[in-house]
């Protein structure tokens, strides 16, 4: 699938079927990921892909928990209509979780150890354009606590979880979220 085509139809999916996704697919799916530019080549990134039903039971019940807090916080009621049941219905979560001490040299900067979370970002587009093109949807879920997801997933507290990537075959179509024109937020100088 041409790139262009595979940015321009790929959409967050929330409800997935059981089926499993393929040894192979799931290789292609990570390479894609590995090949995101990152500082210094120092691919902060690690996956840990959870298949196991236990495990994926205990991400959602902390998202769950996030969940309540994030409203109760928050106070936005639209929240509470925000199910997350995707958590145990993907097949499989892609965890990607990335090392601050693998960020170049916005380490000595001042607003800086960001630039290892945006090769992580890259890594995750990847990913998810690559599952399109490949028939897998996706979501990139960030609505968790660090901690409850480093313990879930034996991650050291050095590390950042950034992301959990659920991955599956979409249980239903998904509609487009119109984009904002980008000409309106395009500068040329
Ligand atoms: C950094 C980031 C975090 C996100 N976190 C969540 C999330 O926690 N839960 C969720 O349902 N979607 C999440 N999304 C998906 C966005 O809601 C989605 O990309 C956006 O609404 C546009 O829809 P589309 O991906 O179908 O084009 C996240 C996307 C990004 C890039």
């Amino acid at each position: 699938m041409d790139v262009l085509q595979a940015i321009r139809e790929r959409r967050s999916c929330r409800r997935f079927l059981p089926d499993p996704i393929g040894e192979e697919t799931l290789r292609q799916m990570l390479e894609a990921a590995a090949w995101a530019p990152s500082p210094l080549n120092s691919q902060p990134w690690e996956f840990v892909v959870v298949t196991n039903a236990a495990k994926k039971a205990e991400q959602r019940s902390a998202a769950e928990a996030c969940h309540q807090w994030a409203l109760k916080e928050s106070g936005w009621k639209w929240l509470s209509g925000y199910r997350m049941d995707f958590l145990t219905e993907a097949p499989a979560i892609i965890a990607v979780v990335g090392d601050p001490k693998k960020t170049g040299v916005d380490m000595f900067q001042q607003e800086g150890t960001v630039a290892y979370q945006h090769a992580c970002a890259a890594a995750i587009q990847n990913l998810m354009l690559a599952g399109h093109a490949l028939g897998v949807a996706t979501l990139w879920f960030t609505f968790f606590d660090k901690p409850a997801v480093r313990e879930i997933l034996e991650v050291s507290a050095e590390k950042t979880p950034l992301a959990l990537v659920c991955a599956g075959k979409a249980a239903e179509a998904v509609a487009d979220v119109p984009r904002k024109d980008v000409h309106a937020k395009t500068r040329y100088i």
